[in-house]
């Protein structure tokens, strides 16, 4: 009897899980445990023995019920200690890197340009990707004989429609519709159907700029020129003026900054001259006024057109073009 409880106790302080303890307790207390069947056995006995032996092994199965019960709470204690020790948040861990997005270079020099352009009193406008001959060439004083169409080679739609091939038939849109005197830039994809190559994308920007009054003047296109450059570039930008062809303005100018890939030496960007074409401008042509619905004998204009993606080349002195439309994140993570 002695060894029902030593043995008992034994076990039931080596267990560790309340499933062991379970286990004791039929193994001992159950219907067959070894308690219950030596209680059992005590009818065989002589009443003397019988008292004796039954005060004792209820004693031991008392002790057995107290020990289960005390080892049940420290077992389950430490069930509990463990899971908290196991789960703990530790604060001081750094946390998941979240991935942020940002804007493309693209965007950015986009919106800062309307930006400046919107402070100095411009409307800000878009116009169709999809545009007609009209707009983008005869509108433009571009007639379908004249040599000026191949300058520009052009994705034709089956219905006639075409893509622009560049932001000017803007020029008679916005002519036609806003109030005059008027200044506004226009913003926008452009394409051409042509081979590419580090300066050259089928896909790319530009932002065109008018201004209506009844008399505008080249010192003050060059001063909003200056203006927008030294905007985007944050500080004054070497440039040269040369007469330009631009069937659309007369008299025609192009504008060319110092290369800043190469700071003027000479590399792929500026085809080794030194310096980028950077932009066409020049007096409104008469006949472009008349096809905006204007008197050019009441109204005078300039305009400008810039390649955008020319600007965001520039200003982070990127040496291919294709980079900017090629979706490659190992390019947009770095601005
Ligand atoms: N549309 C011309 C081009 O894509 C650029 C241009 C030149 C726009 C002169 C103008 C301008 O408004 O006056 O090459």
């Amino acid at each position: 009897m002695d060894d029902l409880w030593s043995e008992a106790r034994a076990r039931i302080e080596a267990a560790t899980t309340t499933a062991d303890l379970r286990d004791i307790e039929v193994a001992w207390l159950g219907k067959k445990g070894r308690i219950t069947l030596a209680l059992r056995g005590l009818g065989a006995l002589d009443p003397g023995e019988r008292r004796e032996r039954g005060q004792v092994l209820n004693r031991i199965k008392r002790d057995i019920e107290d020990a289960l019960a005390r080892r049940r709470d420290e077992v389950a204690r430490a069930e509990i200690e463990a899971r908290v020790r196991e789960e703990r948040v530790d604060p001081t861990l750094p946390g998941l890197p979240v991935a942020c997005g940002h804007l493309h270079p693209l965007t950015q020099v986009l919106e800062d340009v309307e930006d400046l352009f919107d402070r100095m009193g411009y409307h800000v406008m878009d116009f169709y990707e999809v545009e007609d001959e009209f707009h983008n060439f005869e509108a433009l004083n571009i007639p379908a004989d004249h040599p000026a169409r191949d300058l520009q080679d052009t994705f034709y739609l089956e219905d006639g429609h075409l893509l622009r091939t560049h932001t000017s038939p803007g020029q008679i849109r916005a002519m036609r519709t806003l109030p005059k005197p008027f200044r506004a830039v226009f913003p926008g994809r452009v394409y051409r159907f042509e081979a590419t190559d580090a300066s050259h994308e089928h896909t790319f920007h530009q932002v065109e700029g008018l201004m209506i009054d009844r008399s505008v003047s080249v010192a003050n296109l060059l001063s909003a020129m200056m203006t927008m450059l030294a905007g985007v570039f944050g500080r004054r930008v070497e440039v040269r003026l040369r007469p330009g062809y631009f069937p659309f303005v007369e008299p025609g100018f192009e504008l060319d900054v110092r290369c800043r890939v190469c700071g003027g030496r000479g590399c792929p960007m500026c085809k080794q001259s030194g310096w980028v074409e950077f932009l066409g401008c020049g007096l409104v042509h008469p006949n472009v006024l008349r096809a905006g619905g204007l008197d050019p004998s009441e109204w005078e204009g300039w305009a400008f057109g810039v390649g955008l993606s020319r600007l965001v080349l520039l200003r982070y002195g990127i040496d291919d073009i294709r980079w900017l439309m090629s979706g490659d994140v190992r390019f947009t993570r770095g601005f």
